[in-house]
């Protein structure tokens, strides 16, 4: 058996995490789903399932994937043998690569902003048609396919070059950042004319808006958003060192995710009132609010614009791959450790069938529109059925394999490192793992396919 890399530090560890976890889940898809549920009061149920729900089951996630040091599909069964817990493993591996088809799309769509400040597209209009270059690149027929190629390529690239070189050195200069130039938005945007409104949605909970199906888009946003439930944190815990403080790094992503996601909320919202769009606008939200904000920033002074806006799409798109190639990561991973393939054709194969199937998302913003599935189109039924069923599901198998299959001794003792740390609060996750997760999830379920 060949020897398993390891992540160089504890450092590296939490901001392999975090890079998995903060993504365009946090930037792009929070703001716009938080948009249709009505703001503030999607804030706080959004918050409160991540501590709640969220955080244990990243724990779960851990505790497997450190204990039986291989991917999902290996870790059910070395734990579990002759189970069928293998399968749970099995669409552990399938769900991120259903994510990939359609995030790649979005991930293209920062290449092609990207491109798009560079080449000082965003200044050359005046502000209020901004927003509407979104529309026009979206319905056009090869562009976005285009892009879409660009990154998974760029994806399948940093994977083929292996777990240390290629992710962790994106991953620590990428994320603080990211971090920086978000502040440093937000900070602009509250200055907008009309920004206000913008603040007040985002602090006056409106309960009314809360529909049923908004806890499971919560629950849904926040599994996504920490990369939960797709063997994704299982994966890579079984690169940490056994002596890695796995509370520390679980409070440490989620935290961090939070901030993120939060601070990408009140950055957008306030220039969403601003630039006159609706909240509720939908998957391009972001991409029709951000160029508005760096127009703006830079009216007057267009080299300003190009700037901020360049750096800030250069630092989404390395947020964005960090985020992809741990997707992509699992399946090779399965492939590699139970198949007995090589890592190179792997690779190749698997980002070439998400590539493929992400075309079909692509279009289905233009020639596409009128195809639906359950009255969505393929991206929209792809992003509901992986956020708000896959993901839960799979969060949902894995706590449960910890608090009812594993020994609670096994537990103990992967969460303490042999009772050396965080003996005092293994009570507490344990309760939330074993009763309260899987319980708060069945709820959602059945609220969300009843009501
Ligand atoms: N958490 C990532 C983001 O916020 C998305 C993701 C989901 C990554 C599932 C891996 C697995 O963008």
């Amino acid at each position: 058996m060949k020897k398993r890399e390891h992540f160089g530090s504890r450092f590296a560890v939490i901001m392999a995490m975090a890079g998995s976890a903060v993504g365009l889940g946090n930037i792009w898809r929070f703001p716009y789903i938080m948009g249709q549920y009505g703001g503030a009061a999607f804030i706080l149920v959004y918050t409160a399932a991540s501590i709640i729900l969220a955080l244990p089951i990243f724990y779960a996630e851990s505790i497997i994937g450190r204990r039986a040091r291989t991917d999902t599909f290996g870790a059910m069964s070395k734990l579990a043998p002759g189970t069928a817990w293998r399968w749970a493993g099995l669409l552990t591996i399938l769900s991120p690569l259903l994510i990939l088809c359609y995030y790649s799309v979005v991930g293209g769509w920062s290449v092609e902003y990207l491109f798009k400040s560079l080449s000082f597209s965003f200044t050359e209009v005046p502000v209020e048609e901004v927003p509407h270059f979104f529309k026009r690149f979206i319905s056009s027929p090869w562009q976005p396919i285009f892009v879409h190629t660009v990154f998974m390529a760029l994806v399948a690239g940093i994977v083929l070059s292996g777990v240390k070189d290629g992710i962790e050195r994106f991953s620590k200069v990428a994320m603080p950042a990211l971090f920086l130039l978000i502040l440093v938005i937000l900070g602009y945007s509250l200055t907008l004319p009309g920004a206000f409104k913008g603040v007040e949605y985002l602090i006056k909970p409106d309960f009314s808006r809360l529909t049923a199906d908004a806890y499971a888009a919560a629950l849904g946003q926040a599994f996504f958003s920490l990369s939960l439930g797709v063997g994704t944190v299982l994966t890579y815990s079984s690169y940490i060192k056994k002596d890695e403080d796995l509370f520390v790094s679980g409070v440490g992503t989620a935290v961090s995710d939070l901030a993120f996601a939060l601070i990408a909320g009140f950055a957008v919202m306030p220039a969403v009132f601003a630039a006159g769009l609706q909240p509720g606008g939908g998957p391009g939200l972001v991409f029709e609010t951000l160029p508005y904000i760096f127009n703006k920033m830079g009216e007057g002074l267009p080299i300003l614009t190009t700037l901020t806006s360049s750096i800030f799409f250069v630092a989404i798109l390395a947020a964005a791959l960090t985020s992809a190639i741990s997707m992509l990561e699992v399946g090779v991973a399965f492939l590699t450790d139970e198949r007995g393939m090589n890592r190179r054709s792997a690779t190749l194969l698997l980002a070439f069938l998400c590539w493929a199937v992400g075309i079909l998302c692509s279009l289905s913003f233009g020639s596409l529109r009128g195809m639906t599935l359950l009255g969505l189109t393929f991206f929209d039924f792809l992003d509901h059925l992986c956020s708000d069923w896959l993901l839960p599901l799979g969060g949902f198998l894995f706590t449960v394999f910890v608090g009812w299959q594993m020994s609670k001794d096994d537990v103990r003792d992967e969460f303490t490192n042999g009772g050396t740390k965080n003996v005092r609060v293994f009570g507490v996750v344990y309760f939330l793992m074993r009763y309260l997760a899987p319980v708060g999830i069945v709820v959602i379920f059945l609220t969300n396919l009843f009501l």
